[in-house]
């Protein structure tokens, strides 16, 4: 008998298991796209959707890869997040050399808010509207957005975008996912957007374990509290490495075993998506990052260079099928 796919028995539980998608292993790789398609009914643009990509010149778009990923899930009938209107990083190049006035800030944002999240007001169900607004000692980051507008500019990012679309409207974020000062921080921030009435329906905790591997425990009950404010929360980039000096001597079953913790803890506390930060280990952005590769181990996710299922896999499948 052929094993079922994982997305069949996501959908029979009504969950969502997704991965962060390239558009070139889309187009090139059948062996990428087949996985794709059959194994998750959750996908994120990896990078398609970001500002840079996006924005070629300041008064241009290019929505050729990004329409290929939202397009490629709308014809598998898949959950689709959009990933991301408002982050510091990835901007277009021509964007550090723009002399620009806080006005005139304000006005690109908004635009670009409404053109990207109207585009896709029918296709996206999810947007992280704002990515990685707060600073590891749990501060306001300092960005050419903060430094434009003030601390304001994540209610109006997240008023525009409930403007241009009805898709529900997440802040974004790394190294919160457990209890700590950084989530105390985006706590905070939240519940106050919520009593000024934004439009703010979830909250992204990134998950990007390499190395240390945050508690599976606390992170239940950080999204237990997230969801006593009323918000939903989502898994939202999960990958499982280990630091180079320390890698276990089982680090496939090591890692099995985080993913099956992680899974059962999230599941229990009411979190029903969590998309894993790409397909197979082969194009892990583990491989390609800074001095990534030099720290850390390169296979993070649930299928391997040959597009074999991992114990990951596994872990992750006796799981959604408990
Ligand atoms: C952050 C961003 C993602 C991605 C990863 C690294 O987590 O939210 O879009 O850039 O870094 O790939």
């Amino acid at each position: 008998m052929v094993d079922q796919p994982l997305r069949e028995i996501a959908d029979e539980r009504d969950v969502r298991i997704g991965a962060a998608l390239a558009p070139g292993s889309l187009r090139s790789d059948p062996s990428y796209w087949k996985r794709a398609k059959d194994e998750f009914n959750a996908i994120t643009p990896e990078n398609a959707l970001k500002m840079g990509p996006l924005r070629p010149s300041p008064k241009t778009y290019d929505f050729t890869d990004a329409d290929a990923i939202v397009n490629f899930g709308a014809a598998h009938d898949k959950y689709v997040r959009g990933h991301t209107l408002v982050w510091h990083n990835q901007k277009p190049d021509w964007f550090e050399a723009w002399e620009h006035t806080d006005d005139q800030i304000r006005t690109f944002l908004r635009d670009h808010i409404h053109t990207v999240a109207g585009r896709y007001r029918a296709k996206i169900d999810a947007w992280d509207v704002v990515n990685e607004a707060i600073a590891d000692d749990g501060s306001l980051r300092e960005t050419v957005w903060s430094e434009a507008l003030g601390e304001e500019y994540l209610d109006l990012a997240f008023e525009w975008a409930s403007e241009a679309t009805d898709a529900d409207l997440y802040y974004n974020d790394y190294g919160a996912d457990a209890i700590n000062e950084k989530s105390d921080a985006i706590y905070d921030l939240l519940e106050g957007m919520l009593d000024r009435g934004i439009p703010v329906d979830g909250v992204g905790l990134q998950l990007h374990a390499l190395g240390d591997h945050p508690d599976p425990e606390s992170i239940g009950e950080n999204i237990e509290r997230f969801r006593e404010l009323g918000l939903d929360v989502q898994i939202t980039e999960m990958d499982v490495a280990f630091h180079r000096g320390e890698v276990p001597d089982d680090p496939l079953e090591v890692q099995a075993d985080y993913y099956r913790d992680v899974f059962e803890a999230c599941l229990d506390a009411g979190c029903e998506t969590i998309v894993t930060w790409g397909v197979a280990d082969a194009s892990t952005w583990l491989r390609g990052f800074a001095d990534f590769p030099e720290r850390y181990t390169g296979d993070p996710l649930l299928f391997d260079e040959r597009y074999d299922p991992k114990p990951a896999y596994d872990a992750v499948r006796a799981v959604l099928e408990d």
